[in-house]
């Protein structure tokens, strides 16, 4: 199957630090298509040497599990092609017109890896060329929109030119192995489905801590906040994937409706949960990984004045039959103690007790996204301590290492996305309804804090955040993982 991959924003950071090393990385596992280009597109003035000469040079900033050698750079080199071309000038889409009339590929990928504001203004310039046959499809990169109005409009302007089924919406998260497997454990095995439930289940808790700052993003960042980048989308996708029912099949669809269902039953937010269920921060100078931080207000292009949120914890539940009255807990921030991701999924206390076990413990089921990837079975076992009395539990667990047990070249949430988009495989792509709904759950915490005067409360950078996300977790009885 031939295709072509047009890159809009091809020379841009996300390009050469997320994509190009994605579809090296399926190049070399033989799984990108044969008979492929990538089209980078872009307005700079560089022929198709120069734009391979910038990727080769790129390619040693990032991160990649084993340097190409300069043979196996030069054969997937062969597959980059630049084209220049102003997004607002018709002129240039004959010209891209032209460049995929050479071969009619069977497929034709618009990754639009470009500022949000533009994707309007690309899709109608790719239709008003006659660019979006049954053989396009788009692929469309987050954030799409700032709130729901503007996610909206972006919607509805593409769908006006393709139909949704043409549509791939980027949340990378879903790429993620753990994230595969997740679904993998709940769907694919008999063990988990009955106990995941309100009558088993205590609270669950999803984590997203980074270690990095805002980087060179400030600017971008400070109009965007933790909220937007972190919670409206990834954090509300694992969520989903947490919390859905059992889809009918694994068609793309399925799943989809069975995630909506999940964001239409969130609890409506009243004001009282405003402000006793969400934790809004904001990092202040500190050490990270034995280095000294600048805060937040002076990191560049980020306001000296600015509230907005480089952190968020909050409290939820699902208003269903499987899940009422079981806190789900995010929490999500920049510059935290640690890079790591996990979701603990706490059961609740054996109902009846005739051993003595430490005070709190209970089973435990974690889902490690990064940096490991795997699960963890936390139980209670007779240990030590049983040689004396024979009766006292102590805390142990069963860890499966996906990397040790699959190998650590396993496939990267952008190699799996990018393959499936060639495939034209849609279910790990996010739905529109699914984005609305998610905007319109997260839009009363912005309407909140746009008119509240306060700051954000403030954190150390390098700690795990304000400690009123500690007290806010505390008031239900339970703990972050790291305090408990
Ligand atoms: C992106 C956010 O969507 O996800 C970034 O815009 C964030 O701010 C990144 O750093 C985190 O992704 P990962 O895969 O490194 O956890």
């Amino acid at each position: 199957m031939s295709f072509d991959l047009v890159l809009f924003g091809g020379t841009g950071d996300l390009a050469w630090r997320k994509l190009m090393p994605a579809l090296f990385q399926a190049f070399r596992h033989g799984t990108l298509p044969a008979g492929g280009r990538i089209i980078g597109v872009a307005r700079d003035d560089l022929s198709d040497a120069q734009y391979r000469d910038l990727i080769r040079s790129r390619f040693d900033e990032v991160d990649l599990n084993k340097r190409p050698t300069p043979e196996e750079f030069e054969r997937f080199a062969q597959l980059l092609h630049f084209l220049r071309l102003d997004l607002s000038k018709p002129a240039d889409y004959e010209r891209l017109k032209k460049l995929l009339e050479e071969r009619q590929a069977d497929t034709v990928v618009m990754y639009l890896a470009t500022a949000p504001t533009l994707f309007t203004t690309v899709c109608e310039q790719l239709a008003a060329a006659g660019l979006n046959g049954a053989n396009v499809r788009l692929v469309l990169e987050k954030p799409l929109g700032h709130d729901l109005a503007s996610n909206r409009e972006i919607n509805e302007a593409v769908r006006k030119v393709l139909s949704e089924k043409q549509i791939f919406r980027i949340d990378h998260y879903l790429g993620k192995p753990a994230v595969q497997n997740l679904f993998a454990m709940r769907f694919g095995n008999a063990l988990f489905e009955p106990v995941w439930r309100r009558e088993h289940i205590s609270n669950i808790q999803i984590t997203i801590a980074e270690e990095l700052g805002v980087e060179k993003r400030g600017a971008f960042y400070d109009q965007t906040g933790a909220l937007r980048d972190m919670v409206q989308n990834h954090a509300l996708q694992l969520l989903c994937a947490l919390a859905m029912e059992p889809p009918i099949n694994a068609h793309a669809d399925a799943i989809r409706d069975e995630k909506l269902k999940v964001l239409r039953s969130l609890k409506r937010w009243t004001p009282e949960a405003l402000d006793q269920h969400v934790v809004r921060g904001q990092y202040t100078a500190g050490t990270v990984d034995g280095k000294a931080v600048p805060g937040y207000r002076e990191e560049p292009g980020v306001d000296p004045q600015s509230s907005t949120e480089t952190f968020v914890a909050l409290r939820t539940e699902i208003a269903n039959w499987r899940w009422a009255g079981v806190p789900f807990y995010i929490r999500t921030g920049k510059r935290l103690a640690e890079r790591e991701a996990h979701i603990e999924v706490n059961f609740r206390e054996a109902p009846h007790a005739i051993f003595n076990a430490p005070a709190g413990a209970t089973n435990r089921l974690v889902i490690n996204l990064q940096p490991r990837d795997g699960v963890e079975l936390h139980m209670l076992a007779l240990g030590q301590e049983n040689r004396r009395n024979g009766h006292t539990l102590a805390p142990v667990h069963l860890d499966l290492d996906f990397d040790k047990r699959f190998g650590s070249e396993r496939v990267g949430a952008y190699e799996r996305l990018l393959l499936d988009v060639i495939a034209g495989r849609l279910n790990l792509f996010v739905r529109s309804d699914e984005q609305e709904e998610a905007w319109r759950w997260v839009e009363p915490i912005l309407e909140h804090w746009r008119n509240d005067a306060r700051d954000p409360r403030s954190y150390a950078a390098g700690t795990w955040g304000p400690p009123a996300a500690s007290a806010m977790i505390a008031r239900d009885g339970f703990c972050w993982p790291e305090e408990c």
